[in-house]
């Protein structure tokens, strides 16, 4: 388990003071810091077909990214280069476990928990991101340095990998295990490795309204709703043809802001989009599927689990009606076990005494055994 520290900070105070607003290296915010995952077992997750990973080292001085699955490590050497692992958090249990020490914020900002390795030199290079990330310093040391916000021209190093112009330092500090830097989207950032080192980067991404759009756009399409077109049975003459009347302009806007007007169907979209999974998940299926009987006994017994970044909210007022979003879909559910809907949503790992009050529920019991045989949930190892 890794239990957050903030050094005497409330979580408050950090999100009151740095939230959003500017960079902070929170010292050894994890005590007793021990890496969930070895360089050579990451090393091996990126030969994976369904693992996405990047490698960024320099040839003759120009900086190059490689993107996985990789078949051998061997032309890097033994310095200058970086491993980067996307959605750790999904194929490996351990590693998921750092991101419960953020639980104090709201998991529909969670986006994954990235694994770095670097040899000594190694360094994605100097760049911002779109992410508020914490970078928990796993093994070895790393020397970051962070700029302030504002103008930082970007350009291609790479075709792949997107630099700053070099920056003055507002933060420059050598991390070592447990510590953790906190960096709000926009800040300039470089880490080069001091030696072999590890990091695990916990991001937090909120999303653009034109990727919303977007993304309503599909679902409008897909569920077939937003067809009618405009009426305009009380259309009166006009002598400029060319003008679009301010009425007129009125009702294109309503035409659209109806759609957003509508909080039972936007909120149904809102629910599949925000608990779509934005990386490949490792759905294992029971070998055979689980029955009502067995699932009621083995809840009395057994801890169960989420599968790893797969993601479940719900919203504070549906979820008294008996609705849930899972994994993109939207799940309807008597609304009497709302309140363990709730708990399956707002942790992933929950006890038998957890559950004292849900096991012998029919609907309850009927819900997980629907959620085992998806592989979304699954029976914990007895530790
Ligand atoms: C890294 O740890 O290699 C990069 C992390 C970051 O800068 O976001
Ligand atoms: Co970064």
């Amino acid at each position: 388990m890794y239990t957050l520290n903030l050094n005497q900070m409330t979580q408050q105070k950090f999100l009151d003071e740095y939230w959003q607003k500017k960079p902070v290296v929170i010292r050894q915010g994890f005590k007793d810091f021990f890496d969930p995952i070895a360089p050579d077992e990451m090393a091996g997750l990126a030969m994976e077909e369904q693992v996405e990973s990047r490698l960024v080292h320099k040839k003759d001085g120009q900086w190059q990214a490689e993107f996985g699955p990789f078949e051998s490590y061997e032309h890097l050497g033994t310095q200058d280069w970086s491993l980067v692992v996307q959605a750790l958090d999904h194929f490996s249990e351990e590693a998921a476990e750092i991101i419960e020490a953020f639980r104090f914020l709201p998991h529909w900002r969670l986006d994954d928990l990235m694994a770095s390795f670097a040899m000594p030199g190694g360094s994605v290079g100097p760049h911002k991101d779109n992410y508020d990330t914490f970078i928990c310093q796993g093994s070895g040391k790393r020397h970051w340095r962070v700029g302030n916000n504002g103008e930082h021209v970007e350009f291609a190093a790479h075709e792949s990998l997107l630099h700053v112009e070099p920056f003055e330092a507002i933060i420059d500090v050598e991390l070592e295990a447990g510590d953790i830097l906190y960096i709000p989207p926009g800040f300039p950032h470089e880490g080069i490795s001091l030696d072999t080192s590890m990091s695990f980067s916990v991001g937090f991404r909120a999303n653009s309204a034109v990727s919303v759009f977007s993304a309503f756009a599909d679902h409008l399409i897909d569920t077939e709703q937003g067809t009618q077109l405009l009426t305009d049975p009380s259309r009166k003459v006009v002598t400029n043809s060319g003008a679009v009347s301010n009425d007129d302009y009125a009702s294109i806007k309503s035409q659209v802001q109806n759609l957003l007007d509508d909080d039972t169907s936007f909120k149904n979209f809102t629910g599949q989009f925000l608990t779509a999974a934005k990386h490949e998940l490792d759905i294992m299926l029971p070998d055979e599927p689980f029955e009502l009987t067995e699932v009621s006994n083995l809840l009395n017994s057994h801890a169960i689990k989420r599968l790893g970044g797969l993601r479940a909210f719900y919203f504070e007022d549906t979820v008294e009606q008996g609705l849930c979003y899972i994994n993109g879909s939207e799940l309807e559910f008597s609304p009497d076990i709302a309140d363990g809907v709730k708990l399956l949503c707002d942790k992933v790992m929950l006890s038998p005494n957890d559950l004292s009050d849900w096991s012998h529920n029919a609907a309850f019991v009927e819900l997980v055994t629907v959620l085992f045989n998806q592989g979304y949930w699954y029976l914990a190892e007895v530790e």
